[in-house]
C-alpha cells in the first residue's frame, strides 16, 4: 500500500521524537521514500543522523543552509503526504495561527498534499483551553488529526497526550490515503475464529482455529477499499483498522444471527469461521459433577445449522460467497462436494497435511476452486500475503 509513497516527516520538539527513528523504519521498509524536517529543538530530542541513514536522505533544518536554499514550496509538492510527528503545543500554536518562523512551517504554510499531525505533550497541555482552541484552528484548516494516546507521560504523571504508536500512525496514514481499489464500494462480510458451545458453566466444545486468516482476510478487503463487517469467535486477536465493524460471537447459533442480519447489506461473504458441526443437545445451569460410578460419560449432541449452506440458499443474484473447506483426506473431492451441495461461489480448500498450514501458523498454504472450475494453488505463504491473494482472486471473479 505504502509502495512508492513519498512521506515527509516533519519533528518537532517532544520527547516522542524518539518514536520517530521506527516510525521512519517501518514505513522505508513498507517501500514508502521518507524525507524528513527537524526543528532545533527537535534536534535536542533525536539525532539527524539516525533519520537522515534509516531515511536515505538528507534532514533539513534551516531555510538556508550554509550556501544553499531549501525550496519548501518543492518539499510540499514533493509529498503525497506531509506528517508532523511529534507535533508540540508550540508547533501546533503556529499551525493554527500560519506563523512562519522555521522550514517546518514554511512546508505547512505552502503544502498542497495533506496535512496530518500526530500530537504529544503533557495532559495539561493537551487540556488547556489554548490548545483546544488551537486543535479547532488547524481542523478547519483541513488538518488531519491522529488521535493521542492515554498513558504514561514524560513528565511521570498518566494520563492523555501520548503520541500514537508508530504502527498506528503507519494504519492511519494507509487508512486515509493510500487504501486500494479492487473492492471499492462493496460491503464484505468475513467471518473468523472458532465457535465455543457450552456444556455447563465450566466446559464447552471448542476446536484450534485462531483466527488469523480470517482477520488478515478482513484487513485485505478494508485495505482494498470495501467496507467490512467480521464477525469472530473467542480469538485473542483485535484489529488495527478501527474502521472494520466488529462483531463478537461466542457460539455457533449466534454466528448464525449475526451473519442473518450482517449478510443482508453484504455483496461479499467470506466463511472463514470453524463453526462447530454439533452442540450439546442441553446446557446444563450448574456444573456437572462426575459421576461416582460411572467410568463414561456420553453427551447428547445436536447438530448445528450449516450457516454457509443456509446463506447459498438465500443468496442474491448480487451476493458472491466464498466458503472454506478443511480437510484431512480426500482434499479436492471433498471441497468439491461442499462448493456444489453449499450452492456458493467459490471453496478455500486447507488441507491439515501441508507442512506449516492450518490453525495457529503464520503460514499458510491453499487452494481456491470456483464454481466454474478455476482452480488456483498458492505457494506455502503468510496468511496476511495469501488473504491478499484471495482479495485479488475474488476482485478477478467479480469482473469476469
Ligand atoms: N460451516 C458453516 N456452518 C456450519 C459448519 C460449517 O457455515 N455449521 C462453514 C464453514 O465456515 C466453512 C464451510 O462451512 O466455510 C466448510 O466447513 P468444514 O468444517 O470444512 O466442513 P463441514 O461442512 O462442517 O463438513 P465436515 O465437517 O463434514 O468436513
Amino acid at each position: 500500500m505504502l509502495k512508492g509513497k513519498k512521506i515527509l516527516i516533519g519533528i518537532t520538539g517532544s520527547i516522542a521524537a524518539y518514536k520517530v527513528i521506527y516510525l521512519v523504519r517501518l514505513l522505508v521498509k513498507s517501500g514508502a521514500e521518507v524525507k524528513v524536517i527537524m526543528t532545533a529543538s527537535a534536534k535536542n530530542f533525536v539525532s539527524p543522523l539516525v533519520l537522515e541513514t534509516l531515511s536515505k536522505n538528507a534532514v533539513l533544518e534551516n531555510l538556508t543552509e550554509s550556501s544553499t536554499w531549501a525550496n519548501h514550496v518543492a518539499l510540499g509538492r514533493w509529498a503525497d503526504v506531509f506528517l508532523i510527528a511529534p507535533l508540540s503545543a508550540n508547533s501546533l500554536a503556529k499551525i493554527a495561527n500560519g506563523i512562519c518562523d522555521n522550514l517546518l512551517m514554511a512546508v505547512y504554510l505552502s503544502a498542497t498534499c495533506p496535512v496530518v499531525v500526530a500530537p504529544a505533550m503533557d495532559e495539561d497541555m493537551w487540556l488547556h483551553p489554548a490548545t483546544k482552541r488551537n486543535i479547532q484552528h488547524a481542523a478547519s484548516d483541513g488538518v488531519h488529526f491522529i488521535p493521542i494516546e492515554n498513558g504514561e507521560l514524560a513528565s511521570g504523571l498518566v494520563g492523555e497526550g501520548r503520541m500514537a504508536e508508530p504502527e498506528t500512525i503507519v494504519n492511519f496514514l494507509i487508512s486515509q490515503f493510500f487504501r486500494g481499489t479492487l473492492l471499492k464500494n462493496k460491503t464484505v462480510l468475513v467471518t473468523a475464529g472458532p465457535t465455543y458451545e457450552p456444556i455447563d458453566p465450566v466446559r464447552f466444545i471448542g476446536n484450534h482455529s485462531s483466527g488469523k486468516m480470517g482477520f488478515a482476510i478482513a484487513e485485505a478487503c478494508y485495505l482494498e477499499g470495501a467496507n467490512v463487517v467480521l464477525i469472530t469467535g473467542p480469538t485473542a486477536l483485535y484489529s488495527s483498522f478501527k474502521e472494520i465493524k466488529l462483531v463478537h460471537i461466542t457460539t455457533a447459533n449466534e454466528l448464525l444471527e449475526q451473519c442473518m442480519i450482517e449478510a443482508r447489506q453484504a455483496q461479499i461473504i467470506i466463511m472463514n469461521a470453524a463453526v462447530a458441526d454439533y452442540t450439546p443437545l442441553k446446557k446444563e445451569t450448574q456444573k456437572i459433577k462426575k459421576g461416582k460410578n460411572e467410568s463414561e460419560w456420553l453427551l447428547p449432541l445436536v447438530k448445528t445449522i450449516d450457516i454457509l449452506a443456509l446463506l447459498g440458499k438465500q443468496k442474491t443474484a448480487h451476493q458472491y460467497i466464498m466458503g472454506f473447506a478443511l480437510e484431512t483426506e480426500q482434499e479436492l473431492k471433498n471441497s468439491l462436494e461442499k462448493l456444489n451441495v453449499k450452492k456458493i461461489d467459490s471453496i478455500v480448500l486447507n488441507s491439515l497435511n501441508d507442512a506449516q498450514a492450518g490453525f495457529g501458523y503464520d503460514t499458510n498454504q491453499i487452494t481456491i476452486i470456483s464454481k466454474n472450475g478455476r482452480t488456483e494453488k498458492m505457494a506455502l505463504k503468510s496468511k496476511t500475503e495469501l488473504a491478499k491473494d484471495i482479495v485479488l482472486y475474488i476482485s478477478e471473479e467479480l469482473d469476469a
